[in-house]
């Protein structure tokens, strides 16, 4: 197991500042989720770990180790600093088998050829790849290449390993299992990881802890599923988080008002707005407004879905239609409703965030 440290790191591609002054620290033996949107330099933080590319500033410690420490002039190079690694693009080598692939990065560490057999199938098993060991990557499915990439990843280090998760590859029922079997391996082995997704939701599930980052390559937010979940620290991690909704409201001297079907109606929250000269919009996720006919605040249902495990609205709310979705506890507990109905609206949770510029 071993801890991850970034200070104060700097990347440009030329003049193109990825990263600026970046500092995350991952704890010994935790799974750490980075997400964020395309292009907004994931991959590029898992190089600067690995050492394919070298940051302008800071350092980078795994462990104990200082790996990279631009003013001390140190760093290590790939092959020294022990990480395993599954990368985005090309997980695993085409023309070798299952098993040479897992063995490969067992050749440069000197070792004989049995012991190097044992490790390679024990890590084979361990992503229930056993039986393919002699199968070519073109005779799997994505998701099975990705965990033949995760084996050979567990073989290169048992202290860090880093998942670049491919964006194609895996659906959504296999990237479930492969989440399962990360956990799986973490809880057993006590690897520290780290997991680069796309999938929100996913990771929130998967994760010790999350970092955000934005499109200029900046960490807008770390903390657990539940700070993330329940206390999104600005408008742009709730609309990354999950579904959203925003609806303007108008702050007066006495409180908030919502432009409701029915007029302007003013919330039963006594939150004052900070500054009541700009323009702000009351957010809510769709499960976080319910149906609640003594609410003052009116809306009209345009269509009603049911979708299984949860019922799908769109409702009329002045000049905007909001998402609201009823789990099947919450049907039973506050009604259906239906398309052309009138009905109160009640706000579990919610959140204010300035207005953006269209
Ligand atoms: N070799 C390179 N030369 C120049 N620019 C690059 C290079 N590699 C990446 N970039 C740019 O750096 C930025 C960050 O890229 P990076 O691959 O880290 O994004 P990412 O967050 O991993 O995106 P994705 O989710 O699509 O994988 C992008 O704008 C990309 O175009
Ligand atoms: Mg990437």
């Amino acid at each position: 197991m071993a801890k991850v440290q970034f200070n104060d790191v700097s990347f440009s591609y030329g003049d193109k500042k990825i990263i600026q002054n970046l500092s995350l620290e991952v704890n010994d033996g935790e799974i750490m989720g980075v997400i964020g949107p395309s292009g907004c330099g994931k991959t590029t933080l898992i190089r600067l770990l690995c050492g394919f590319i070298k940051p302008e500033t800071g350092s980078i410690f795994i462990g104990e180790t200082c790996v990279f420490d631009a003013k001390k002039r140190i760093n290590i190079p790939p092959e020294r600093r022990n990480i395993g690694v599954v990368f985005q693009d090309y997980a695993v080598w085409p023309h070798l088998t299952v098993l040479e692939n897992v063995k490969y990065p067992l050749k440069k560490k000197r070792m004989d050829k049995k012991q190097m057999q044992e490790i390679a199938m024990n890590a084979l098993k361990q992503v229930q790849m056993e039986t393919y060991a002699n199968h070519l990557p073109s005779q799997l499915s994505g998701g099975q290449q990705q965990r033949v990439a995760i084996a050979r990843a567990l073989v290169s280090s048992k202290e860090l390993i880093v998942l670049d998760e491919p964006i194609t590859n895996l659906d959504l029922k296999l990237r479930q299992e492969m989440l399962k079997e990360i956990r799986e391996i973490q809880k057993t082995i006590g690897t520290t990881i780290v997991y680069i997704s796309h999938d929100q939701e996913a990771s929130l599930e998967l994760c010790d802890r999350l970092a955000i980052m934005d499109q200029q390559g900046n960490i807008r937010q770390l903390g657990n599923d539940y700070d993330i979940v329940m206390k999104p620290k600005d408008r742009y991690i709730f609309e990354f988080v999950g579904i959203s909704n925003f609806v303007d409201v108008v702050a007066k001297e006495d409180g908030v008002y919502i432009n409701a079907q029915n007029g302007l109606v003013k919330l039963d929250d006594k939150s004052v707005l900070e500054n009541p000269t700009k323009a702000y919009q009351l957010a809510f996720r769709p499960m976080d407004a319910v149906f609640d006919n003594e609410s003052p605040i009116k809306g009209k249902v345009v269509t009603e879905t049911f979708l299984g495990n949860i019922t799908n609205y769109f409702i009329q709310l002045g000049d905007k239609q909001i998402r609201l979705q009823q789990s099947a506890l919450d049907v039973m507990k506050y009604g259906k409703a239906k398309e052309g109905q009138e009905v109160g609206l009640k706000f579990v949770r919610k959140f204010y965030y300035e207005k953006e510029e269209a």
